[in-house]
């Protein structure tokens, strides 16, 4: 019993002796060695916009002439959840773009307005989607609106949005206007302008999705009407009379409408 166990044990010493010898022993300085699990060394790489038709080590040559990721097509929209009135803030907006916003604001390929103005115009009646029922909610709101405010429009359009951000005040850009002399638009406008762009503002409809531009309509009145955080009921309270320029209802009708346009 003891001899066989000594047996044993010299000769998985020796095997293993002999197999690290025979695995430093490489000629190519360049060599990585000997590989025991090249899976783990070299993952396939499986990236969505490159495919180097390549997986563990075989080439395909078919699969590499293939644009990986497709264009969805014209008119698909993401997948938002199940929540039907998040779903309906997050459908494509339905107001044209305006009549010369390729000049203008290289809105090239997108559906222009038969005549200028006059989807802003129409805009007025669009209201904001996103509810202020609570000072929790108005608060939770105010907060996500900051964050989007500070990395998107401050540079411009100021701390306190009155045109003076450091873009401004540099001398690198002006006509800025101060959001306390834009009490007369409506909601919808403010969404169109900053959706599709105006005057010197660029575009905005690439970089926020509807709700983040929603949200910052919000944000955005603060600056435009002084009363507009006053009251709001805590939460549990029962809702009193929304804010000026606030309604909670989405309107549908619209969409519809235009659906006969497309
Ligand atoms: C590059 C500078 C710049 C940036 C960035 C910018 N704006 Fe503007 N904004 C302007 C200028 C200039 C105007 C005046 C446009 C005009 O009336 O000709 C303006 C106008 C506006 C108006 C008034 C629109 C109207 O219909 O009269 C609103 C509201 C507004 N901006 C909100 C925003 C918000 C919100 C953001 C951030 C998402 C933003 N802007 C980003 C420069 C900018």
């Amino acid at each position: 019993m003891k001899r066989t166990f000594k047996a044993i044990s010299t000769y998985s010493i020796a095997a293993i002796t002999g197999m690290v010898v025979l695995a430093s022993c490489v000629t190519d300085p360049d060599s990585p060695g000997l590989e025991y699990m090249p899976d783990m060394y070299r993952s396939p790489a499986v990236e969505p916009y490159v495919d180097y038709g390549r997986v563990q080590g075989a080439e395909d040559m078919e699969k590499k002439m293939v644009q990986s990721a497709m264009t969805p097509p014209a008119g698909a929209i993401p997948y938002y959840g199940t929540e039907a009135a998040h779903v309906e803030v997050m459908l494509p907006y339905h107001r044209l773009a305006p009549a010369t916003g390729d000049v203008t604001h290289g809105l090239y390929g997108w559906e222009k307005e038969d005549s200028l103005g006059s989807e802003y115009n129409a805009a007025v009646a669009d209201k904001n989607p996103l509810t202020l029922a609570s000072k929790e909610e108005a608060d939770a709101m105010f907060k996500a609106g900051k964050h989007l405010y500070e990395t998107k429009c401050m540079h411009c359009h100021g701390e306190k949005g009155d045109g003076n951000g450091p873009m401004v005040t540099s001398g690198a850009y002006a006509g800025v206007p101060d959001y306390k002399t834009k009490t007369d638009l409506a909601d919808g406008q403010v969404f169109y302008s900053i959706y599709y762009g105006k005057g010197a503002m660029g575009a905005h409809a690439s970089l926020l999705n509807n709700e983040q531009i929603w949200t910052l309509v919000h944000y955005v009145n603060k600056f435009r009407f002084d009363d507009y955080m006053k009251n709001l009921p805590a939460a549990g309270e029962a809702p009193v009379a929304a804010p000026a320029a606030v309604d909670s209802t989405v309107v549908v009708e619209d969409v519809h409408a235009e659906e006969a346009h497309h």
